[in-house]
């Protein structure tokens, strides 16, 4: 009796931990997508922290474009990452996780876009200029002399194109020019259609989740709200995402998944544009609850 009891427990005991290893194996697989000048290493704080809550979840940090390859132009990492993306996508049926900081939350938002097959549940845009930049804090590291107001000479040109900032540099003053030279941004946003007229609706409108995390203190996003899709008017007032023709047109899919519920914005004070992927409690409270 002793010794049936005793297979019985080692039977439960096996049941038990084949049960704990199936929670374990659970998470469905995160990719993460650096910001610019950095590399893969930047994002370790990230990994370890989701590692810490959600262990054994298979992570790919791209070690593509780091460093100053980080400026090349944005269709070309669009193109080069999203195949990798799409390569994990198939290994995973269940669904992936997509992150990107900085530049990289507008590289993976592209992504969505230019590969609607993909089978992303969760979007995570963690502080990127999602609609367009008009400051040069950050550019100052490689272009020391650029001024804001001149900065549109440089960028909308053909050789100023050949850059990721340029790509989604979006001067409020000369709307007219972003529109003719801006190979990128105008797109993604849907604000021009390519030749084809095909539109870049169906990726994002495809995700289960958007979660966009920006903040007032940024200091480098400008206007931060380009985080959460605001933007500057011609005025320089700041428009609110929900109010501007991208969103109300739905040109690429915000709106229909705001109205599903699917979109979460969320604006946290006291973070510093070169914080937010190494700031623990911004990841434990706002990336890691969405990786489910
Ligand atoms: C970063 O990329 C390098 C080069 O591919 C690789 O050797 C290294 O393991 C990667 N590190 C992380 C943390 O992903
Ligand atoms: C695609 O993924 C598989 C594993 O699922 C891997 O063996 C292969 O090297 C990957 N191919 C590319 C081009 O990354
Ligand atoms: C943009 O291109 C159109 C069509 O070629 C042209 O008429 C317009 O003047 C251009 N605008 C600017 C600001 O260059
Ligand atoms: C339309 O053009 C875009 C950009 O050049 C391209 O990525 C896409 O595959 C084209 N779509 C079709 C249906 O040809
Ligand atoms: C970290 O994030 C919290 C908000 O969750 C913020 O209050 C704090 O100032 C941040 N710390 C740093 C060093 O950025």
């Amino acid at each position: 009796m002793c010794h049936f009891s005793g297979i019985v427990l080692s039977l439960l005991t096996v049941l038990f931990i084949s049960f704990d290893i199936r929670l374990t194996v659970s998470y469905k697989p995160v990719v993460i997508i650096h910001g610019v000048i950095t590399g893969n290493v930047s994002m370790s704080t990230i990994s370890s922290r989701i590692l810490a809550h959600h262990p054994g979840t298979e992570l790919h940090i791209t070690d593509r474009f780091a460093g100053w390859a980080s400026l090349a132009p944005m269709w070309h990492q669009v193109n080069e990452i999203g195949k990798d993306v799409m390569n994990i996508s198939a290994a995973h049926p269940e669904g992936i996780h997509l992150i990107g900081y900085s530049q990289g939350g507008l590289i993976g938002r592209a992504i969505l876009e230019a590969f609607p097959q993909h089978n992303v549940h969760t979007f995570i845009s963690l502080s990127s200029p999602q609609a367009g930049q008009y400051g040069t804090q950050f550019l100052h590291l490689f272009f020391p002399s650029l001024a804001c107001r001149t900065a549109y000479e440089l960028f909308y040109s053909t050789v100023g194109q050949h850059t990721s900032v340029g790509n989604y540099w979006n001067d409020p003053h000369h709307q007219g020019l972003y529109f003719n030279y801006s190979r990128f941004l105008p797109y993604v946003n849907g604000e021009r259609r390519s030749g084809n007229g095909s539109s870049y609706k169906a990726g994002v409108a495809r995700l289960r989740r958007m979660v966009l995390i920006g903040g007032p203190d940024d200091g480098v996003i400008t206007p931060w709200q380009s985080s959460h899709f605001g933007y500057f008017n011609e005025m320089e007032d700041v428009i609110d995402f929900r109010e501007r023709s991208a969103y109300v047109d739905d040109l690429f899919g915000l709106k229909t998944l705001d109205e599903q519920r699917k979109l979460k914005v969320i604006t946290v004070n006291g973070v510093n544009h070169l914080s937010w992927h190494r700031n623990i409690s911004v990841i434990d409270k706002y990336i890691v609850p969405f990786l489910d």
